[in-house]
């Protein structure tokens, strides 16, 4: 097991290519269960959590092949209908199987994913809507188990634009009888990108991007070759980076668009954001000051850049509040923040964000994937040495997070976290420990 150790101080300079992205991947990669013909998945990140659902999906009978940023599934053969807690407890997004399951078989049982370090992670909106399609859904304290001899379409207003039961809804369906109308639907471009896969293995999805999709179903879906958008997540934590080095930075392989907010937020702050086709350059351009900041579904700012964005208000001038509008728990980093040298204080589910400091030396843990990113920003602009354990939350999310930082000049290196072996070796396996289990 490794640590991240950065010495702050060095600007980025230089180009970074984006990833595809993880929240995509991860619900295409499920998306295969409902064809017995092979889906081939290109642009596919090289991180853990891709790792977990290829096990899932493995786990269900289908198979699973690597190849060259590409991944080939095929659930030819007969297939489980059960996802065991041992893997849903690695990574909550293992929820998104259920869905596909039960519009394949008629049958799912999805292991509990319980809560996690961002807070509760109901999934009270994926039982009720896959209900009103037909589904009987017996939730237990240690799994949910789901049947249906058939789906019918039916009409689902969301109370709340939920990214994962948009997905489960829509999959679920793309095979059910008759139309389905989901309002209040996520609009995240993540949602467009399965609707698109979708509809290219036969499916008829309108209306993916706005609150009302149109699903109306289909008997069969066919083989697919789909390439994934880029990570927005993984370019704005990029251009954070640079932009809190004071560096000169590009982010290529991107789509500018599907990063409205975030673009228009560093532009508040003070960066000079220049945008191209599919390239984003950031560099400085005067002193960095103060903003104020809501996390909302999208097109509003992600609740995925919210910790990277507190690291670089750390620093600028003046007060800034941070409001924290979709996981009640995503202010865990604060404490570790405040210990490199950051003053926040948190007010409910408000952050106010003292302006002018500066990291200094410091060792701090990453409590989940982007609050570990964040950690890791504030280390590119520490005067001191900071290290960063548990950083397989990082891995979860980021491909060679570290290397690619190297190559645009920042000091960072892996080193061995010499923790009593126990604590380490219960860590490395112990996505079994219910409160390191955050599936973002
Ligand atoms: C997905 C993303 C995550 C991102 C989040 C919001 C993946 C793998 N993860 O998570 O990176 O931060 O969208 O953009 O795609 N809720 C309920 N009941 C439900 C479902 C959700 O109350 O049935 C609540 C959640 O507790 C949370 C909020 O709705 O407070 C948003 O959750 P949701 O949009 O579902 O996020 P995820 O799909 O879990």
């Amino acid at each position: 097991m490794n640590k991240i150790i950065v010495r702050g101080g060095n600007p980025l300079v230089g180009e970074v290519k984006i990833s595809g992205a993880k929240n995509s991947a991860l619900k295409i990669m499920a998306a295969s269960i409902l064809t017995s013909e092979p889906v081939v998945i290109g642009n596919v990140p090289y991180i853990r959590d891709v790792s977990v659902m290829s096990e899932v999906l493995g786990e269900l009978g289908l198979s699973v092949e690597r190849t060259n940023g590409s991944v080939t599934l095929q659930a030819k053969g007969p297939i489980g209908m059960e996802a065991p807690y041992q893997l849903v407890s690695q990574m909550r997004a293992s929820i998104i199987v259920l869905g596909p399951l039960l519009a394949r078989l008629g049958r799912a049982r999805v292991a509990m994913p319980g809560g996690c370090n961002i807070g509760l992670r109901k999934i009270d909106l994926h039982i009720r809507g896959l209900e009103m399609l037909g589904a009987k859904i017996d939730v237990g304290q240690a799994s949910i188990e789901a049947r249906a001899d058939v789906l019918v379409g039916a009409n689902i207003p969301l109370d709340f634009p939920s990214v994962g039961a948009t997905e489960n809804i829509m999959m679920a369906a793309c095979l059910a009888r008759g139309t389905t109308v989901l309002d209040n639907a996520a609009r995240e471009p993540e949602i467009v990108d399965l609707a698109d896969c979708l509809n290219q293995m036969g499916a008829c999805i309108s209306g993916a991007g706005t609150s009302t999709m149109i699903i109306e179903g289909v008997d069969r879906l066919h083989g697919v070759s789909f390439n994934i958008i880029p990570d927005r997540i993984e370019a704005g934590t990029f251009l954070v980076a640079g932009a809190i080095t004071g560096g000169d930075l590009t982010v290529t392989s991107v789509k500018p668009e599907q990063m409205g907010m975030v673009l228009k937020k560093l532009e508040q702050i003070g960066y000079k954001v220049d945008v191209g086709d599919s390239t984003v350059n950031i560099k400085g351009a005067g002193g960095p000051c103060g903003i104020n900041i809501s996390t909302l579904p999208h097109p509003g700012f992600p609740t995925d850049m919210q910790a990277s964005f507190m690291s670089l208000l750390s620093l600028a001038e003046g007060t800034s509040i941070i409001t924290e509008n979709i996981f009640e728990n995503r202010f865990s980093f604060v404490q570790e923040l405040n210990h490199l040298g950051g003053r926040v204080n948190i007010e409910r589910h408000h952050a106010v964000v003292i302006g002018k400091r500066t990291f200094g030396a410091g060792t701090v843990k990453a409590p989940d994937l982007r609050a570990g990113a964040a950690l890791v920003v504030a280390g590119l602009a520490a005067g001191g040495l900071v290290e960063i354990s548990d950083i397989h939350h990082i891995e979860r999310g980021y491909e060679n997070f570290t290397g690619r930082l190297q190559v645009l000049g920042a000091d960072i290196e892996l080193a061995p976290d010499e923790r009593p072996l126990e604590l380490a070796v219960k860590e490395e396996e112990g996505y079994d420990i219910p409160d390191i289990s955050a599936g973002l």
